[in-house]
């Protein structure tokens, strides 16, 4: 089976064609951060209507890109939620319509599904049943998965997801969005001796996240050496960086931890834009070693939003049976526990 796989969910436009034989076909990315770099964060409308633009254009693309004409599309998958309803609506409303005159089913794909079974794109995929990290711009979730669609959420974010805690100290040091590899180069530079930064929850049972004191914490820190308004030194802004991110890492290999303990699971996955951070792949690889246990994720640029994901998740439930009505999906809001197994 062939499908076209369709996200749009927030500010990346990604279209992709996965076969279910021959693996990935082709694979197109369009990042919008250039249209929200003066704001400082996504402008909900802006995203919308560039999407609007890229995605027939981008569809036209990767047909040729896959060596495939639309007759050899055997259905179209898209992302129906969790996202900004506008955005959503966009990427439903072309690949609902496109299946509708092509005459193939349609499937309106979770996210984070999609997230969370991208490192199934890679070679040495992980197997089932394992513990998945997903950590993203809007969620932090420990997720025990007995397969596709068999999902149990094990702890999650309270306030702030890991990525929105990047993204937001970025903004404080006045860094670009999205803040995430941004505070990881300037990491580099830092002395992770200076700073010691609170683990949020860390210190109670249990396998919540919480990152929001973590954050002021780190807005409190830099004001102390704010001359006014001016920006602390570099050294300085380098070892918050340094600190924060840590604290972050560190939270969430100890949760990780917890939760293979607790599930008696040997295989953990990453996925989400946070599971691109090299530190947290590789202070997770080595906590791991210690229980004999292993961590998988995807390739880096399938790591934040992009189509292949959800090309794959479709894919997995279209030929499981799973299709839509003709009417299109967005869902702002959608559990991710409220998921059918295949
Ligand atoms: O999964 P994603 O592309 O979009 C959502 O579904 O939210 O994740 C984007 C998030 C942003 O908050 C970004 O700052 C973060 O992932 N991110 C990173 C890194 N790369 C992206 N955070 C830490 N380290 C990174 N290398
Ligand atoms: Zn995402």
């Amino acid at each position: 089976m062939r499908v076209l796989g369709i996200e749009t969910s927030c500010d990346e436009t990604g279209v992709a064609i996965y076969d279910s034989e021959a693996g990935l076909l082709a694979d197109a990315l369009y990042s919008q951060v250039a249209v929200h770099a003066e704001y400082g964060g996504v402008v909900p409308e802006l995203a919308s209507r560039d999407h609007v633009r890229k995605l027939l254009p981008m569809i036209r693309q990767v047909l040729p890109d896959a060596d495939c004409k639309q007759e050899d599309i055997d259905g179209i998958a898209y992302t129906a939620g969790p996202g900004l309803v506008g955005a959503l609506m966009v990427g439903g409303a072309v690949g609902r319509s496109l299946a509708y005159a092509w005459g193939i089913p349609a499937l309106g794909v979770h996210h984070m599904e999609g997230h969370l079974l991208a490192p199934m794109l890679e070679d040495q995929p992980p197997g089932f049943p394992f513990v998945a990290l997903l950590v993203s711009g809007g969620h932090t979730q420990l997720v025990s998965v007995a397969g596709i669609g068999d999902y149990q959420i094990l702890g999650e974010s309270l306030d702030d997801a890991a990525g929105e805690a990047f993204d937001k100290v970025a903004k404080m040091l006045d860094l670009d969005y999205p803040g995430g590899p941004r505070i990881a180069r300037l990491a580099e530079q830092g002395d992770d001796r200076r700073f010691k930064f609170p683990r949020p929850m860390t210190d109670r049972p249990g396998l919540d996240f919480s990152f929001s004191g973590l954050k002021t914490f780190t807005m409190n820190t830099i004001a102390t050496y704010k001359g006014g308004d001016v920006l602390p030194d570099d050294q300085t802004m380098a070892d918050i960086a340094c600190a924060f991110q840590n604290a972050v890492v560190d939270t969430l290999v100890l949760k990780c931890r917890r939760a293979l303990k607790q599930t008696e699971l040997k295989v953990l996955v990453i996925a989400g834009g946070v599971s691109a951070n090299v530190l947290l792949r590789e202070k997770l690889t080595s906590a791991l070693n210690e229980l004999d246990a292993q961590v998988f994720y995807a390739r880096n640029e399938f790591c934040t939003d992009n189509g292949a994901m959800i090309a794959y998740a479709g894919c997995q439930r279209l030929l499981a049976g799973h299709s839509d009505d003709l009417s299109i999906r967005a869902q702002p809001r959608w559990p991710m526990d409220e998921l059918s197994p295949l």
